[in-house]
């Protein structure tokens, strides 16, 4: 212990002697002594960054009153490792401020400082506890904090912070803070049940969640930049103004070493849901007012995820690096014939509901054996000037401002905004001006169209981070809530592109333009037809022969079938025709959506590719609805709102929600909702028969919200009741048999490999409706049509 109080007496004299005591760092409770302990101290992260930034800190912060001891974990036996641990902090170099002299003093001290401890079993941590304790009450110091830095994989944080808690809390009044390194799960679930568990055993105020991006000296300067520019910016930081958000990490890199935990995560899971997705929130939270507090930081960033737009796979490209499969097979032994479908490439378009984003493209992309190493988010401009003569006049350029990571053709850091915006406002005595710069273009614009802003002194991520763990400021980490939204956000996506199979390109220059993608509506395609794809065989998915539609019979009815997507499109094809047919012989177009997970497609479909849809003059009504507010997630309202009304011009009066919530409760009987619901058909369907009614059918039969053993004949002439499901929520409104039954059309979705027992069962039972309610559709003189996918009739 004395070479702790030794060292850093030895360096107050010098320094002191230097440059006098630095301040008391702010949200540090008091000076005393620090104790880092990193688990995983042997492991690449720490020989790469980790002892590097603690070097840092430690010749930063030893002038000011702190004294350090630093601990490298691991599993290994302290004998074996010890080596290993002085290779990696022989390494490490001083900050550019310090003199050479200083700077050999400083590291030696530093050096002496540091020791390995073996940290495998409970009782390992326990004697480290005992250790810890031991050192303070020895030398007579005061603690001021613990900061335990677990650089191991994610399965083994739970108990680590186990064992913190257990045997290595600090001393009364001195703080804990264990840093934690990605992956936070890998959806939603698994980060929620990773956050319980950590939970248990540490408060939120000491989880420090690392996102190295968050301390890359441009990204933190996200929003100082927007604040210091907010004369220029505001009147233009809106969709009216801006063109697109592109953010950007390009690698040259492949996966190489790393398979085994990548192949689990893919790029977006590896970079898009953490480091891309925080640049996003930082562009385009909104401002506040305190750029430190972090609850109000916080607070701006969740109002964003709430407002970003429901992703499904269509708003995404993937790519796939040829050689990737192999160094699967490789590191992961398997066999020739195994195929990973991970995507290492992806484009994606996000979009955020709030009236100042509304319908402006964001895009996120990445990837790993690209043609350059390079990072950016680049916010393009609209530009309302026509030019008719000199096209390379200044005002006829592209607009923008570009936050540049760093490499690429720059290698540094830099905020650039073209010299058509505005000049910006220099922040603070840490960021200079460049005006003397080599000849390069930035993003396809020559470097002195640009005014550029750089960092005085580059500082890498991990050290600027660190020092930020030190200061227990908590803005630049993820909290739960920040970690939990983003995941709730992603899942979906990654669920839905889990069978897709990405594009296969060859890697660097190669790749042309063969992962060009672009936008079309909510939709992004690749730009050019495939070269190379997996083999379809091996997704277990369909054949590029099966896409044709089938007509037949089931039931007896009408049946169409055909590949899910073909089917989608015929449906809407047909719904279309239905709604033109109807508007031209009468004016008005009666439609009758239900809810489910099936015509979830059908919705997007319509919302993306028929623009030429009678919308105005159609009416759309429910065929069923949950007892939930219209707002829940669960309502089939909602969904219909969030997939498809919310994305198509139709009058607001056109639009028929059940009344399902009166007078502040759920369908009472008393509150007539299903009477005022029938009233309404009564009045504005023409004879109560709707032109085309979309239904589905459950596991157990049931369509609408009529189910097995609801007594089907008790809703006499009615044509809306109220129902119940065995499932949750177990109160409904439901168009009934008779309603469904006047329709002039009426389809039947049927869609993926689980219907298939089912629809083999219908194929067979009579009609039996109380036994299975949809054997009970049989239009009196419309026209019932069976849409079933192939997954669901072949199994
Ligand atoms: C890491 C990812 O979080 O970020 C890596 O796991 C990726 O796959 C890296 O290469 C990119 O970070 P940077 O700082 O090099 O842009």
């Amino acid at each position: 212990m004395w070479k702790v109080v030794w060292a850093t007496l030895l360096l107050l004299a010098t320094v002191c002697a230097q440059r006098g005591y630095a301040k008391e760092t702010k949200g540090a409770p008091k000076v005393g002594h620090v104790s880092v302990v990193i688990v995983g101290g042997t492991g690449d992260l720490a020989k790469k960054y980790l002892w590097q930034g603690f070097f840092h800190l430690y010749a930063n912060q030893v002038s000011s009153g702190y004294s350090f001891s630093f601990y490298g974990g691991g599993l290994l036996p302290k004998d074996k490792a010890t080596p290993f641990l002085f290779e990696a902090l022989k390494g490490v170099v001083c900050p550019r401020e310090l003199s050479v002299e200083r700077c050999a003093l400083v590291k030696e001290q530093f050096l002496k400082l540091a020791e390995y401890w073996q940290l495998k079993t409970s009782e390992d941590y326990q004697a480290l506890g005992k250790h810890l304790t031991e050192q303070l009450t020895q030398e007579g110091i005061v603690e001021a904090g613990r900061l335990f830095y677990l650089s191991v994989p994610a399965f083994a944080y739970a108990d680590i912070a186990e064992r913190i808690n257990n045997s290595c809390r600090p001393t009364d009044g001195a703080w804990l803070r264990v840093v934690l390194e990605k992956p936070f799960g890998h959806d939603f679930s698994s980060a929620q049940l990773l956050s319980t568990q950590l939970g248990t055993s540490l408060k939120d105020e000491e989880m420090y969640r690392i996102d190295h991006y968050l301390g890359k000296q441009v990204v933190s300067k996200i929003l100082p930049f927007r604040r210091e520019n907010s004369k220029h910016l505001d009147p233009i930081w809106n969709k009216h103004h801006i063109e697109r958000v592109e953010i950007v990490l390009k690698e040259t890199l492949d996966a190489r070493g790393r398979i085994p935990f990548y192949d689990q995560y893919g790029v977006i899971r590896d970079v898009i849901q953490n480091h891309l997705t925080e640049v996003m929130t930082l562009l385009t939270m909104g401002l506040p007012a305190n750029l430190s507090d972090v609850k109000e930081v916080l607070r701006n960033k969740l109002k964003i995820f709430s407002a970003l737009q429901h992703l499904d796979r269509n708003c995404a490209t993937i790519g796939q690096y040829q050689n990737y499969n192999l160094e699967v097979q490789e590191e992961l032994n398997k066999t020739k014939e195994y195929y990973s479908l991970t995507p290492t490439f992806a484009g994606i378009m996000v979009h955020i509901d709030i009236a100042q984003y509304e319908k402006m493209p964001i895009i996120l992309t990445s990837g790993k054996m690209l043609d350059e190493r390079l990072g950016y988010a680049r916010i393009l401009f609209k530009n309302d000037i026509f030019c008719v003569q000199s096209h390379n006049s200044v005002h006829c350029k592209p607009k923008q401002i570009v936050f540049y990571f760093g490499h690429g053709t720059l290698q540094y850091p830099a905020i650039l905004v073209s010299k058509n915006l505005f000049k910006p406002d220099l922040m603070d005595t840490e960021w200079k001006e460049i005006t003397e710069h080599k000849d390069v273009s930035v993003l396809g614009m020559p470097i002195s169209d640009y005014y550029v802003l750089t960092p005085t002194v580059q500082r890498e991520a991990y050290a600027e981070l660190i020092s930020h763990i030190f200061q227990g400021r908590k803005d630049s980490f993820i909290s739960t809530e920040n970690l939990l939204a983003s995941w709730g956000f992603w899942t979906p996506l990654l669920h839905g592109l889990a069978k897709t199979s990405p594009r296969l390109y060859p890697g660097g220059a190669d790749n042309g333009n063969m992962l060009d993608f672009k936008l079309l509506g909510r939709e992004v395609t690749f730009a050019n037809e495939a070269v190379v794809m997996i083999p379809q065989d091996h997704m277990g998915g369909s054949g590029a022969e099966s896409f044709q539609v089938m007509q037949g019979k089931y039931r007896s009815a009408e049946m169409v079938s055909a590949w899910p997507e073909e089917l989608i499109v015929r449906l809407a094809a047909d719904l279309q025709a239905s709604a033109e047919k109807a508007v031209r012989e009468g004016g008005r177009f009666h439609l009758a959506l239900s809810g489910g997970s099936s015509p979830l497609a059908l919705f997007q479909r319509l919302a993306r590719h028929h623009y030429s849809f009678p919308w105005r003059d159609t009416h759309v009504w429910m065929v069923d609805e949950r007892c939930v507010p219209l707002t829940e997630l669960d309502s089939n309202f909602r969904t219909l709102h969030d997939h498809l009304l919310q994305h198509v011009k139709m009058p607001y009066f056109n639009i028929h929600p059940m009344p399902v919530q009166m007078n502040q409760r759920l369908c009472v009987e008393e509150d007539s909702g299903a009477l005022l619901y029938e009233r309404d058909i009564n009045q504005l369907v023409n004879a109560s028969s709707f032109h085309f009614v979309l239904l589905g059918v459950g596991y157990d039969g049931h369509t609408a919200s009529l189910f097995p053993g609801s007594k089907l004949d008790a809703h006499g002439d009615s044509l809306v009741a109220l129902t119940e499901s065995p499932a949750k929520p177990h109160q409904r409104m439901s168009l009934t048999l008779r309603a469904i039954n006047q329709a002039q059309k009426v389809g039947v979705l049927v869609m993926g490999k689980s219907k298939h027992e089912l629809v083999t069962q219908l194929s067979r039972v009579k009609d039996n409706p109380n036994k299975w309610p949809i054997t009970g559709i049989r239009p009196t003189s419309g026209r019932l049509v069976w849409y079933i996918d192939y997954d669901a009739l072949l199994g």
